[in-house]
């Protein structure tokens, strides 16, 4: 065959896994987020950067049922995302509030301020060719049903988050208004005891309560309290994150089929991996497990490599 035409296919070929690599190296644009709603309700998430992360193209916004909007992270972020129920903000003037998670900037944008607890929130530590760190934390109570599931990732991988609808087992002492959130003890009670300050702030002093473990029950990978690390923090490496309000019911009954096998340790009755993680995943490998999905990523990778490299001697 014509040389130049060879040589030409080996640098397209070439160029080619150069760009797919670049993409794959972890921390070259940090993560992707993707939020979605599979609530029946509108939810207007909130995102905030923790001081010294640059903000993130939005800082609040509306999100109907069946949505979903994404956002791709610098390399090095850390903060967290939350959702806001019913709000209304007004067309013309833009100024509203919301009944749970209200930012207080009477806009649809947090703009740099945080939720107004109580609100289950979603939080990440990325770290640019390195372990992130996340969690979904019920410290600051619950308003939303949350999941967070990484895919494309290195490492455990695991997803966490609370499927459980926490407002239906709030105890009246916890609940909000007509119960569309619940309060932690900290938040409720005030005392040294629960928010594991004062005499109570270190993780020996500081124990598990009545309430957090009545949350930690009902949401085993979520914090339940201020020293609940060892069961509640998750790390990845190189991985977007899919973070889903109100993930469904049937998958909530598929991780508690699955997290049971892999177990890892403590994460029974899971708000689980292997839950149906459709989206990020399925696109990649038409696989529901996130843990198959981020192994079989890289090997992708290298089938494609290898095959293109092989067509291209084809033309040679
Ligand atoms: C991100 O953080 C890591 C670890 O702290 C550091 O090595 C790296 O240089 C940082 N990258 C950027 C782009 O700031
Ligand atoms: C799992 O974690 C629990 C505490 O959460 C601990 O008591 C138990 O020993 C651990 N089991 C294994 C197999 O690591
Ligand atoms: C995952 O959910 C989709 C619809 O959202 C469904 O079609 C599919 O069968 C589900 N997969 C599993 C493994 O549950």
């Amino acid at each position: 065959m014509d040389p130049i035409l060879s040589n030409s296919a080996i640098y397209v070929t070439l160029t080619l896994l150069t760009i797919f690599s670049s993409f794959n190296i972890e921390g070259v644009s940090g993560a992707g987020f993707t939020v979605i709603n599979r609530c029946g309700h509108t939810v207007w998430p909130g995102i905030l950067a923790n001081a010294g992360s640059p903000a993130m193209d939005s800082t609040g916004f509306e999100l109907p049922p069946g949505a979903s909007r994404s956002f791709q992270s610098p390399p090095n972020w850390s903060g967290r995302f939350w959702g806001r129920s019913g709000c209304t903000f007004d067309p013309v003037s833009g100024q509203g509030s919301c009944l749970t998670g209200d930012c207080s900037t009477n806009q649809i944008e947090c703009n740099g301020n945080n939720a107004n607890p109580p609100t289950t929130l979603a939080e990440f530590t990325i770290v640019s060719g390195s372990q992130d760190f996340y969690d979904v934390s019920l410290v600051d109570g619950y308003n939303l049903p949350m999941i967070v599931e990484p895919s494309g990732g290195v490492g455990s991988c695991l997803s966490t988050g609370c499927i459980t609808d926490l407002n239906q087992q709030c105890p009246a002492e916890l609940r909000v208004g007509s119960g569309e959130a619940c309060k932690s003890a900290c938040e409720a009670f005030g005392s040294p005891e629960y928010c594991c300050s004062g005499a109570y702030r270190t993780p020996d002093t500081c124990k598990p309560s009545f309430y957090s473990q009545m949350f930690k029950a009902a949401c085993p990978r979520s914090y339940s309290y201020a020293y609940d690390d060892a069961t509640s923090t998750f790390t990845c490496t190189g991985a977007d994150y899919a973070i889903t309000f109100c993930p469904s019911l049937t998958s909530q009954k598929s991780a508690r089929d699955t997290s049971q096998t892999p177990s890892t340790n403590g994460s029974e009755a899971g708000s689980g991996d292997g839950l149906n993680s459709s989206w990020l995943s399925n696109i990649f490998s038409g696989d529901s497990s996130t843990t198959l999905s981020s192994s079989a990523w890289p090997f992708t990778l290298i089938v494609s490599a290898i095959s293109s490299l092989f067509l291209s001697f084809l033309y040679l």
